[in-house]
């Protein structure tokens, strides 16, 4: 199956599961736990929330992988430049992104996805990362846009 047709099909079952769910940190757990285990590139999988308390600054949610770093300030990293932005990133090699934030040095490429509420305020970034280089391309992003919007907006 290809990437695209798999997508499609994630995102139809993370959309059965979250059915009627309005807590967001429910939505986020059951959203990354669902992708994590559907794709088998995906080394570590969630979501860093823009932290209401702390402006500028993100800091970790729901999430399925090794330990996570805690909080990530905006335009740092590519978490934090995807958040500054307010694009989806794709990083082929993190170790050539400047500032490229290692919380485990077995991430090799990246895909970081913004997060948007129903007015278009970014709630969270959503970051992927893969134990093998160039993993993520344009059908990464298309799904996860995809899903995300249907999740949260
Ligand atoms: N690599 C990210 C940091 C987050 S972790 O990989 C979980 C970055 O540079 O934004």
């Amino acid at each position: 199956m290809n990437k695209a047709a798999r997508y499609a099909e994630v995102g139809q079952e993370i959309a059965a599961v979250i059915d009627g769910e309005c807590h967001m940190i429910a939505r986020m757990a059951t959203v990354s736990n669902i992708l994590h285990h559907a794709f088998d590139y995906y080394f570590w999988t969630g979501f860093y929330l823009v932290d209401p308390g702390k402006a500028g600054e993100l800091v970790i949610g729901p999430y399925q992988g090794t330990l996570g770093c805690l909080r990530i300030p905006f335009g740092k990293g590519v978490c934090g430049t995807a958040a500054a932005e307010r694009r989806t990133v794709i990083v082929e090699d993190v170790h050539a992104f400047p500032g490229h934030i290692a919380c485990d040095a077995r991430s090799q490429s990246e895909i970081v996805a913004p997060v948007f509420d129903p007015q278009g305020g970014l709630i969270a970034v959503f970051d992927v990362d893969s134990a093998e280089k160039g993993m993520f391309n344009a059908e990464d992003a298309a799904g996860l846009e995809a899903i995300l919007k249907a999740s949260f907006s």
